[in-house]
């Protein structure tokens, strides 16, 4: 395969691309990996094909984006800290990141990028969705960009939530810290606005208020920032692996698929403080 100038064909108009020509098993060269992390700041989202790599192959491709990102709450392959099998299984009824979120907002430097490998997937069904957030921050009135300006929101773990059975957090020990964070965010490469909201599970209410007074501004901004036409979706296959930008990004795994299974080898990479 070539290891240079690659062909990004996007999947959608709001965001999201495939991008050809590159063998994720094999170190890229340094022009190559520059393509796709420009790739990966123009669209948000980018999707590779038909890769078969191992674990090791994986860890070494997610390291070029900074250090591994250890889930505070969920368990690694016993062989590979870092990587998380996400798993979905016949028996399950619920998914893991069944809810619109940016990955681990519950810490003070939440995900950077994320890297989901498919190893089994259905014929149809687990769709991962994604939608953009810069264009839900340019898309708010004036009015309601300066209401929300220099507003910070309160995150904290979501115990309650309801995972694929096979996926058991660990109890945190003690109650989660909460992490504070601007909700709106200037990307720390590109400079431009986005949201920085997760699901109320996680996002619980704006600095300064009850979760009373912030429910309706925070469910306002989620709704809209989900519109469809601020969205991509992504049909999986087994060797496909997807790297989003969780700066910019919320995601979604459709849990439309009960009775067949899904397993997925996902590794997040550490992002900035965010204040
Ligand atoms: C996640 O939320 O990190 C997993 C997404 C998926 O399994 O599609």
């Amino acid at each position: 395969m070539r290891n240079h100038r690659l062909d990004v064909q996007p999947i959608a108009g709001a965001m999201g691309a495939e991008v050809l020509g590159v063998d994720l098993s094999e170190e890229l060269d340094e022009p190559t990996f520059g393509e796709v992390h420009r790739a990966l700041l123009d669209h948000g989202a980018i999707f590779f094909r038909d890769q078969d790599i191992t674990p090791s192959q994986q860890m070494a491709f997610a390291k070029r984006w900074g250090s591994i990102h250890l889930h505070p709450h969920m368990p690694c392959l016993p062989d590979h800290p870092g990587i998380i099998e996400v798993v979905k299984k016949e028996t399950d009824v619920h998914t893991f990141g069944g809810n619109w979120h940016t990955d681990q907002m519950f810490t003070p430097t939440p995900a950077r990028v994320t890297m989901l490998y498919a190893k089994e997937v259905p014929e149809a069904g687990g769709d991962t969705a994604f939608a953009n957030l810069y264009m839900a921050y340019d898309a708010l009135s004036d009015g309601m960009k300066a209401m929300i300006a220099d507003l910070r929101t309160i995150s904290l773990y979501d115990k309650k939530k309801k995972r694929a059975a096979t996926m058991k957090p660990t109890e945190p020990e003690n109650d989660p810290e909460p992490a504070e964070h601007p909700l709106v965010r200037p990307h720390p490469e590109t400079g431009r606005k986005a949201l920085y909201i997760s699901y109320e599970g996680i996002t619980r209410h704006i600095a300064g208020m009850t979760e009373e007074e912030s429910r309706p501004i925070l469910s306002y901004l989620m709704n809209h920032a989900t519109r469809p036409e601020f969205t991509c979706r992504f049909r999986w296959r087994p060797g496909s692996m997807a790297l989003w930008d969780n700066r910019r990004v919320l995601h979604l795994a459709i849990n439309d698929y009960n009775g067949y299974r899904r397993v997925m080898h996902r590794i997040t990479v550490e992002g900035e403080r965010t204040l």
